[in-house]
This record gives C-alpha cells, structure tokens and sequence, in this order.
C-alpha cells in the first residue's frame, strides 16, 4: 500500500463530539434519552442509506430532523417545535475530541494536504468548522451535497478524490464509522478506523489496515 498523500476526515463521531446533543436531548427528556438517542442516530444513518438507494436527496438536516420526528413517535413522547430546533442547532456546534488538535498539528506538520468530507450539508459544515476551530488544518471541506447522494455511495468518495486532484488511492479516509471505511475501500481509497469507543467493526468487509483509538495514534501510525 502506498503511503497516502491526502486525508479526507469524516466529521460527526470522528472529529467532533456529538455528547452535546445527548446532553441537550437528557435535558428535555431524562428518562428516554438514550434511546431516543440511539434510535435517532440508527435512522439518521438508514435514511441516507436508503435516499441513496433510492437515488433520491434531502440534506442532511431534512434527514436528520425526520429521524428526529420517527424517534420520538418510537419513545412515545413529544417535543415543542422549538426544542426541536434546539436539538437541530447542536449538531452546528459540537466540541472536537481532545486528540483532535494535537493529532491533526501533527499530520499538518507531516505535510498532509487534509480535507473534512462529511454527509453535512455545506451550512452546517461551514457552522461546525468554525465552532470547533476546525478551520487552521484543513484546505476545507467537501459535502456529499455535491452530489446529491450520501455514503457509501461510490459517488460520494470518488467525487471527494476528484476535488483533492488525486486518483482515490492516494486519498486515505479517517473515519469513525465502519460503514464509512468499507465504503471509501470499496471505492478504491484507503482507509483509516478510528475506534473511539473500542466498538465492533462492521463484518461486511475487512476493518483497513490502520487501526488507531485517537488522531495522535493516526500521526505515529503514518510516520
Ligand atoms: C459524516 C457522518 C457519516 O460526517 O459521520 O459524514
């Protein structure tokens, strides 16, 4: 495998810290939380997957508010619309994970040329960098949004390869979602699992090469 010559970032579990949206929704509904949290999150996902099969398009923010609605008809509970649009609003201004910054001052300094390449739509991205002082490391970010489709399309990764001026096998993809690493392989990236939280990897393919806990990890992995 050839060293890599650029990295692509996923955003949401890989470079910020969606706690915040945990902690507001414990706030609002301390009983049903976490599994109001868990349902939101898992139809969040299936609904990308299945706008993409279907080669349909919502943003990002239209899926994840509808997955919001199906979750609390799940728990049986309900929200004020205001509320609702408190929990939209923290997804724009998440906390990065504490490696974030040393880790990616690293890569920086290795010569990397880094981009985030995430399924948020451009203005939640453009909000996201900003509140978690994202900015001074990256070129920049590419939204799926792009192309209308989401992850794993083979779409979206050959596009994120395309804006980095570079053939995908010298694009490596950090992610913290399985799905995202098996899809950017199959699209002929490289990849990278970041196993934040010692979880399972997805038996669909094989995990990458490179494994690691945190961004700092990643830095003395590609030494
Ligand atoms: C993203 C999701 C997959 O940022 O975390 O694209």
């Amino acid at each position: 495998m050839p060293a890599p010559e650029a990295l692509a970032f996923d955003m949401y579990g890989t470079l910020v810290d969606p706690v915040g949206i945990s902690k507001q929704l414990e706030k609002y509904l301390p009983e049903q939380a976490q599994r109001l949290a868990e349902v939101w999150r898992q139809k969040q996902l299936e609904y990308t997957f299945r706008l993409a099969a279907m080669e349909g398009y919502e943003d990002f923010e239209q899926v994840t508010r509808k997955a919001l609605d199906y979750a609390l008809a799940a728990v049986g509970r309900e929200l004020r619309s205001e509320q609702r649009d408190a929990l939209i609003a923290r997804y724009n201004d998440l906390e990065r994970f504490p490696d974030v910054e040393p880790g990616l001052e690293r890569l920086k300094e290795a010569g990397y040329t880094m981009i985030v390449f995430s399924n948020g739509a451009p203005h939640m991205l453009e909000a996201l960098m900003d509140a978690a002082e994202l900015r001074p490391y990256f070129q920049g970010f590419v939204s799926v949004d792009e192309v209308k489709t989401y992850k794993p399309s083979p779409k979206t990764y050959r596009h994120a390869a395309r804006r980095l001026g570079r053939p995908a096998s010298e694009v490596m993809l950090v992610s913290s979602n399985p799905f995202d690493d098996i899809g950017a392989q199959a699209a002929g990236m490289q990849a990278a699992w970041v196993d934040r939280s010692g979880g399972l990897f997805d038996t669909l393919g094989s995990p990458p090469e490179i494994v690691v806990g945190t961004l700092t990890e990643l830095a003395d992995a590609l030494e």
